[in-house]
């Protein structure tokens, strides 16, 4: 097994580049699978999620070709089989297969996703969407199969703008026959791109951004290049670092539009940007305000820099507040940030109250989840003395060349072996 050990308290100066958005990324794959061709695909993060993905594509007979970051997929010898749960749970986005196999064989046998353990994550969305556009779903156990005779363009309604369901209804509805609108969808920039990268093969997809998606279906979809959008998640834990310990940082290869909430967050309490087009400097200084941050779909403040974003308030100035209103479980750094010395209290699951600023001292803790590590990573970076993470996996499964790049900007970070 492997471990990160973190000497803290250095400052960090240098430029961060930013990779392929890992939630872009992980659609865009799957969504390859409707090209009746070839496919290129650049600008794609190396990171343990892709690699789950290339080895489902790869079973189902497709060609698929790396190099650096541009990845080749041909789609030409695909077999539709079931896709069993051993490759099935090793993400959430396997969950995207169900989209496009849907869309293009009309038949679908998959295993539940997989994905970080923070709380309840239901696809039920996912499924009725299916279910209006014609085809029949059948569970059992962990098993799900999908068939439809015929696909046929339909009005759906989200009850809530669920990411996933958006996507997944875009790629079922395609190459079905008609037009299907997909009311109250979700806009993140992640879900642009995918229509973007459909309508490329020759999709007819409008409104992607806006509450309402219409897709009007095609009978084939064919070669294309397409390029991975900036990770914005990525780059916003490292603007958080840089605000606790850049002398300056600079994150660079990015799109600041996409990360307006927390820029406006970050701007509140007191951190000092420097925004270009396609990068923003960031420098850290001690003097910042306690601040309230509510989680919500884009544009609001994104649920998965709710967590990164705790480690920062442990160094605000007085009483701050983190309402978590995507995810029930987003809380398990909490446990590992307080002994750490932060003071950190959760309320019903959902709302976590932070006095600051307090000081930290490196710990042995537990990435219990991507975003989790993140916070703990940051706070093992501000800490005095050495902290050792575990279950690193997970912030390897969407993290790029995490030791790397923070290796170049000063860090004293290292993977170690253990047993
Ligand atoms: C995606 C992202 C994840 C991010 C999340 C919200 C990927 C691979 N993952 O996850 O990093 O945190 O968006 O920005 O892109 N829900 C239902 N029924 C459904 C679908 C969702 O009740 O059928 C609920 C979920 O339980 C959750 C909320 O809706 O409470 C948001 O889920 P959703 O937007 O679908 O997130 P994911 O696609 O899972």
């Amino acid at each position: 097994m492997r471990k990160l050990v973190v000497q803290g308290k250095e400052i960090l100066k240098g430029e961060i580049p930013i990779g392929g958005a890992k939630n872009d990324a992980v659609a865009l794959i799957p969504a390859a699978l409707l090209c009746d061709n070839q496919v290129i695909i650049d600008n794609v993060p190396e990171i343990s999620d892709i690699n789950a993905l290339s080895e489902m594509l790869t079973f189902l007979g497709a060609k698929y070709y790396r190099e650096n970051h541009r990845i080749i997929i041909n789609t030409e010898n695909v077999v539709n089989k079931e896709i069993p749960e051993n490759i099935a749970t090793k993400l959430r986005a396997s969950y995207y297969f169900m989209g496009s196999l849907l869309g293009k064989y009309k038949k679908v046998e998959i295993s539940l996703p997989g994905g970080c353990k923070i709380g309840r994550r239901p696809i039920d969305l996912h499924l009725k969407g299916f279910e209006a556009l014609g085809a029949k779903v059948y569970e059992n156990e962990n098993k799900l199969t999908i068939l439809a005779e015929e696909l046929k363009g339909a009005d759906i309604h989200l009850d809530f703008p669920s990411v996933g369901a958006t996507i997944n209804l875009m790629l079922a509805a395609a190459k079905a026959d008609g037009i299907t609108t997909i009311n109250n969808a979700a806009k993140e920039p992640e879900i642009v791109n995918v229509a973007l990268f459909l309508n490329n093969m020759g999709a007819r997809i409008r409104g992607a951004g806006t509450n309402t998606i219409v897709v009007k279906g095609v009978e084939e979809l064919t070669a294309c290049t397409h390029e991975v959008i900036p990770d914005r998640i990525e780059a916003g834990t490292y603007l958080i670092l840089g605000a606790l310990v850049g002398d300056p940082i600079k994150v660079t290869n990015i799109i600041p539009e996409h990360l307006e909430a927390l820029i406006i967050k970050l701007k509140s309490i007191g951190v000092e940007l420097e925004i270009e087009e396609n990068a923003i400097t960031v420098k850290g200084n001690k003097s910042y305000k306690a601040t309230d941050i509510y989680t919500g779909v884009y544009p609001g403040f994104p649920t998965d820099l709710q967590q990164p974003f705790l480690t920062l308030l442990t160094q605000c100035h007085g009483r701050s507040k983190i309402e978590e209103n995507i995810y029930e479980s987003r809380f398990q750094n909490v446990t590992y940030l307080n002994e750490m010395g932060a003071k950190i209290k959760v309320t019903n699951g959902s709302t976590a109250v932070v006095e600051g600023p307090t000081k930290l001292y490196g710990e042995e803790v537990v990435a219990t989840d991507l975003r989790a590590g993140a916070c703990l990573l940051l706070a093992a970076l501000i800490a005095e003395g050495e902290t050792e993470i575990i279950d690193i996996e997970h912030i390897l499964r969407g993290y790029e060349k995490i030791i790397e790049k923070l290796t170049n900007v000063g860090a004293k970070i290292e993977i170690r072996e253990y047993n």
